[in-house]
């Protein structure tokens, strides 16, 4: 290669390098506690705008919504099959012109919907607070033809496959590094944090971004062609004790979801986590009652205790046995540890179950992590890198994900 070529390929990398957009955005996240399903809410449209709420979910290609529920259809752009947005799409269809998409649905029967374009519209953030809106003029998603029930209109596809879950579609055009973060709220009355892109770091009392931020962990994900977020579990840990588990247990790895409400485990490994945290659960003076329904009808716990004497501290049960998930980390073992708040609830004033499900003895994966688990965590997926990142519980740093830098500091317009 001569000087000159090389200047130019040592000049565009660097261009491509700084040319990479530091901006970041932030959605709100919102919990629905009777079906226990998180949510973000953003303005679609182009005329005349519709605050469109979508359940988040991590497995979902492609985001639908019942376009019903839109007051303007008038901007929708219809996308033909020999478009590239069409061929772009991991099991499209073609309805003689236009593209048609038939996908699961997390939440019921699989929906069938056609291929649209409209424009988006959310917002900035300097990793605190919104800012000023920005719009993604040609989001693709699908319009299904029957929804979900109130207050959901869809589900946004945040998956790691293909090219249309809504962050890359974000990330790709604003020239963002590939990345989003999660940070679910324990209570319905709180709003959580749903980030994309961006370097400016986690503004979320006492963090206050890239100069303090959020201690974090990294581990690999593995497989995302599978349109799945997959962790590699090596040991679980109750009170620090290694449950002993045979390893070909955990080989399938442990996928992360935000609508199964409670993490799902294989027969084997939920029996060996119940009791050896029923053992550490006696030692401090609980004593075990039948299992119970959290309500009729719903998930049933199968393990329950009766606080005895000692009652927990209801808010968030930190005095109860301290499970671990260990997995690979920088060339050594990191842990995910999980406190009361995230590891029991509460289903009777003086009873506290368990909050994991047993699978059965051979589900389609063994282990599931769900939302009671995530809740109060900032959760990071870098797709640069195929990392994801966990912080501690904001419960142990005294926060949580619905804690929001005061207004006072704040000298731009606010949307929240
Ligand atoms: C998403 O796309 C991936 C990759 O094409 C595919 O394996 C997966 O089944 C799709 N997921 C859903 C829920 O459609």
């Amino acid at each position: 290669m001569g000087g000159l070529a090389r200047l130019i390929v040592f000049i565009s990398m660097f261009a491509s390098i700084t040319l990479m957009s530091e901006a970041q955005y932030l959605l709100p996240i919102m919990k629905h506690e009777p079906s226990k399903q998180y949510y973000t809410a953003f303005d679609i449209g182009s005329a005349e705008k519709s605050y469109a709420t979508l359940v988040l979910d991590l497995e979902t290609n492609l985001t639908w919504l019942n376009c019903r529920e839109l007051k303007s259809l008038s901007s929708l752009r219809l996308i033909t099959c020999k478009s590239s947005t069409c061929k772009s799409i991991p099991g499209n269809g073609c309805d003689g012109k236009y593209c048609l998409f038939r996908q699961p649905n997390p939440l019921g029967k699989p929906v069938t919907g056609r291929v649209v374009q409209d424009k988006a519209t959310f917002s900035t953030t300097d990793g605190g607070r919104q800012l000023s809106e920005v719009s993604l003029p040609r989001f693709t998603f699908s319009c299904a033809t029957q929804g979900l029930s109130l207050p959901f209109a869809g589900v946004l596809g945040l998956s790691p496959a293909g090219e249309l879950p809504f962050w890359r579609q974000v990330t790709r055009a604003f020239n963002v590094i590939p990345k989003f973060a999660l940070c679910l709220p324990s209570s319905v009355f709180g709003v959580g944090h749903f980030y994309v892109g961006g370097v400016n770091g986690y503004i979320i009392p006492p963090f206050t971004g890239s100069n303090n931020p959020i201690p974090m962990t990294l581990t690999p994900l593995k497989n995302i062609d599978s349109g799945k977020y997959i962790i590699s579990p090596t040991s679980i840990y109750v009170d620090g004790v290694p449950l002993s588990l045979n390893p070909s247990l955990l080989e399938g790895g442990a996928k992360i979801s935000t609508v199964v409400p409670y993490t799902v485990l294989q027969t084997d490994i939920y029996n060996a986590l119940a009791s050896a945290f029923t053992l550490q659960a006696k030692k401090i003076g609980m004593s075990e009652v039948p299992g119970m329904p959290e309500f009729p009808g719903f998930t049933p716990f199968k393990t329950c205790f009766d606080e005895g004497g000692s009652r927990r501290n209801v808010e968030e049960f930190m005095n109860v046995p301290v499970i671990e998930i260990g997995m690979p980390g920088n060339g050594r073992e990191v842990k995910w540890r999980f406190h009361g708040a995230n590891t029991v609830v509460r289903v009777l004033e003086t009873v506290i179950c368990l909050a994991f499900a047993d699978g059965g003895k051979k589900p389609t994966e063994p282990m599931v992590i769900g939302t009671h688990q995530l809740q109060d965590y900032m959760i990071e997926f870098d797709l640069s890198t195929t990392r994801m990142a966990f912080s501690d519980s904001l419960l142990s740093h005294k926060t949580s994900c619905s804690a929001w830098p005061s207004r006072r500091q704040d000298h731009s317009h606010m949307m929240l």
